[in-house]
């Protein structure tokens, strides 16, 4: 289960009865178009705002949502590049190709996030941004991703939706680069059902996202924290709605205190396991920012990963991710290229396809850790007791393993 689906209860129903009660589920007006008395939208964004310590957040309907909202705030569009991990969720990518980009993958390194150095192996003329994303609670370098996106004159998008709670070197992860996306989706630290956030601390940005996600409009709630500088454009609808940010306002609290327990509960795991010779831990560039609520390790070969798990599985304790994050070469919109407008798109300019990029073979280094990789995942209602017994299964079918 996601952290934040443990602990729906009562101060979620008691913000849902309040909007209920209102009558008013759309965040900008009350009742028959009068002004709204209390925005829970609002509030969740002011709550997001103190917690990341950015200057500007935005709910939308999803990260999904907030992936677009973004794009469209940088003005990414057709001729663009954006750089993104191949290893990553769909929307990192179907975002790029819905706003009419071309996504570039790249190889992720031992943390499972962007190699910083695939940025000067895959820029272009045409490249105009980076996607990092912060996978399964532990964040990419992003010290050496700034750096190297701000010598070729990129910008940074980071995808927040899987690591709400995590830092890096001391800053929040969703608060470091230009602007990020948060995900209140099921499976998230937070959830909502579904829902998202854009954090910026660029008032431009803010601008432009509230447009984005507004059929273009600036509203007077936004245009007061900073004034309209930016000319309308097409925008679409992926507003939060007040039902979504109820949810979110009881749920984005618990954070710091989900967080703690985690790591509490990891770190017990990790001790029972001990030392283990010939695996390897997934590498964490801050190891004080991670959340810990999936710890990976890799085994020397395929077949030994397979080999515990199916030994693990047997005995109750389960290792495989809590996401739908695999390969982006692996995802059937790739195979075929494939958009909504059937022919067209942002990879018909290649002739042959799968073009080179576009492969498996084009990212070894990401397949071999895939295929090597054992999850721990670990819920925020597990009791210690429980993370000794998975610490011990784990640490005798490694061991038999590896003889
Ligand atoms: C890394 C990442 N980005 C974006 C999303 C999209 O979020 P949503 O499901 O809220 O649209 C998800 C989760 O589903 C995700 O894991």
């Amino acid at each position: 289960m996601g952290l934040g689906e443990c602990l729906i209860g009562s101060a979620e129903l008691r913000n849902l009865t309040k909007v209920v009660e209102s009558g008013a589920l759309f965040r900008y007006y009350g009742v028959g178009n009068a002004p709204i008395k209390h925005s829970f939208a609002a509030q969740a964004e002011r709550l997001a705002e103190r917690m990341f310590g950015v200057r500007y957040a935005l709910g939308t309907s999803s990260g999904t949502a907030a992936l677009e909202v973004a794009l469209g705030a940088l003005g990414v569009g057709p001729g663009d590049e954006v750089i993104l991990p191949v290893w990553s969720w769909v929307s990192c990518f179907t975002a790029i190709v819905r706003v009419g980009a071309q996504p570039v993958l790249a190889e992720v390194d031992e943390s499972l996030n962007l190699d910083p150095k695939e940025i000067a192996r895959r820029v272009t003329p045409r490249t105009k941004g980076v996607l990092v994303v912060h996978y399964q609670g532990v964040p990419g370098d992003l010290a050496p991703i700034m750096k190297a996106a701000r010598r070729h004159g990129l910008w940074v998008l980071e995808d927040n939706a899987e690591s709400i709670g995590s830092t890096y070197r001391g800053r929040a992860t969703g608060a470091v680069a230009d602007i990020s996306i948060l995900s209140f989706q099921q499976r998230k630290v937070v959830t909502t059902g579904e829902g998202g956030m854009v954090l910026t601390s660029s008032a431009r940005l803010y601008e432009r996202a509230a447009r984005m996600a507004d059929l273009g409009q600036y509203r007077a709630e936004h245009a007061k924290r900073t004034p309209a500088k930016e000319p309308m454009f097409v925008g679409s609808n992926f507003r939060m709605s007040e039902l979504t940010a109820a949810v979110a306002c009881a749920q984005l609290p618990r954070v710091p205190g989900m967080v703690r327990k985690v790591r509490a509960l990891r770190d017990a795991l990790l001790r029972e396991m001990g030392h283990l010779p010939g695996i390897t831990w997934r590498h964490i560039p801050d190891p004080a920012g991670d959340i810990g609520f999936e710890s990976y390790l890799f085994m020397p070969t395929a077949a030994q990963a397979r080999a515990v798990r199916e030994r693990a599985a047997a005995r109750g304790v389960t290792l495989t991710p809590h996401t739908g994050t695999y390969a982006q070469t692996a995802r059937e919109y790739v195979r075929n290229r494939s958009t909504h407008a059937a022919g067209r798109g942002p990879f018909m300019h290649f002739k042959a396809w799968p073009a080179p990029g576009y492969r498996p073979e084009d990212f070894p280094r990401t397949h071999d850790l895939a295929e090597r990789l054992i999850a721990i995942p670990i819920g925020v209602l597990f009791k210690k007791a429980d993370v000794v017994a998975i610490g011990r299964v784990l640490r005798e079918e490694i061991l038999r393993e590896l003889g």
